[in-house]
């Protein structure tokens, strides 16, 4: 933890040194090959999808803002007022501030994120723009554990923000043990606000991660750049060619790259084969049903759940209840 001498607080949480060589030799060397999508956000992947963001083919932010915007009193209605807002993620300052804008009394805003430059930079223009507002930075890897800091005032309730349906990132196991983790982070009686991406027709969806404009295979190119610039690697990156496809039986899209050719690629003095047409997958981007994602919200029951006309996306407020009787530690039938 560091003090710094600004009005923002800065919580430095121990994230395991974020090695981008081994995460790379570790996804190139699995079969099929793989690289994390984590590798996208660098300065030009952030910049890159900024624009993604707003691209006629990718509905989904566009969408969230909409439902944010117009579902507003209704959103603060549900969350309830004086509580403590821990974003995950410090993305988008435009939702986060239709929510700070609206929000009775909030006690303190917690942004969760591991970009150190991102975060402190977000932070300070929220703190700028809401100076009554106390504003505790975390700088973390939200997809480990990690801790919140108590806020002076005390919270009616923990809120965490999860919004641009990022849960789509993750595979079924994974989103299960990570609202797992948020439920047991925000307690009993607090809630979960998060952008869930809606199933829809194959079009859409596989347009909204291949725009004709090209952004998205620039961003997905990216990360094989930044790979050649900061692990070492040799990535001919004009033999690679960027792939949406929707994976019907996994509910997903996914992103891949491509090998145009027959080569090899090092990195950090380990070697990669390639076979012409083989693909790394770069991204899974998971499409929910609405039962379908209630089933997965393992510690939460949905509350509400707000959607565009056309049901593309959708904005859902979970709640942690108290645990069933049954379920309690010492209340469980007895065994052995
Ligand atoms: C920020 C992870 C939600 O999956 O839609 C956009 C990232 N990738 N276009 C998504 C992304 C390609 C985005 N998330």
């Amino acid at each position: 933890m560091s003090a710094v001498s600004s009005a923002v607080e800065m919580f430095d949480l121990d994230t395991a040194a974020a090695d981008l060589a081994l995460a790379a030799i570790a996804g190139l060397g699995s079969a099929p090959k793989t690289l994390p999508c984590k590798l996208f956000y660098d300065k030009r992947g952030s910049e890159l999808f900024d624009r993604i963001c707003t691209l006629p083919e990718y509905y989904p932010t566009r969408t969230e803002v909409g439902i944010l915007r117009d579902r507003i009193d209704s959103i603060v209605e549900a969350v309830g007022p004086k509580v403590q807002l821990v974003e995950l993620g410090s993305g988008s300052s435009i939702k986060t501030r239709i929510l700070l804008d609206a929000l009775l009394d909030p006690v303190a805003y917690a942004p969760v994120d591991i970009s150190r430059e991102h975060l402190w930079e977000s932070a300070e223009r929220i703190h700028r723009d809401y100076p009554s507002l106390q504003v505790q930075a975390v700088c973390a890897d939200y997809t480990e554990p990690f801790g919140i800091p108590d806020p002076r005032r005390t919270p009616a309730r923990r809120v965490a923000f999860f919004p641009g349906s990022t849960i789509g990132n993750f595979d079924e196991d994974e989103a299960r043990r990570f609202l797992r983790r948020i439920a047991d982070i925000v307690g009993v009686g607090g809630g979960l606000l998060i952008g869930v991406d809606l199933r829809k027709s194959e079009e859409v969806m596989v347009a909204a991660y291949d725009d004709a404009q090209g952004v998205t295979a620039e961003f997905n190119l990216n990360v094989l750049h930044r790979l050649n610039r900061e692990a070492g690697a040799d990535f001919a990156v004009d033999q690679f060619e960027h792939r949406s496809i929707w994976n019907r039986e996994l509910g997903r899209i996914e992103m891949h790259l491509v090998s145009r050719v027959e080569q090899s690629v090092e990195i950090a003095g380990q070697r990669f084969d390639f076979a012409a047409g083989e693909a790394v997958q770069t991204e899974s981007a998971y499409k929910y049903g609405l039962e379908q994602f209630a089933a997965i919200a393992d510690g939460f029951r949905v509350e509400r759940v707000w959607h565009d006309s056309e049901w593309r996306f959708s904005v859902q407020y979970l709640v942690v209840e108290d645990e069933p009787a049954d379920q309690r530690p010492g209340m469980s039938a007895a065994s052995g």
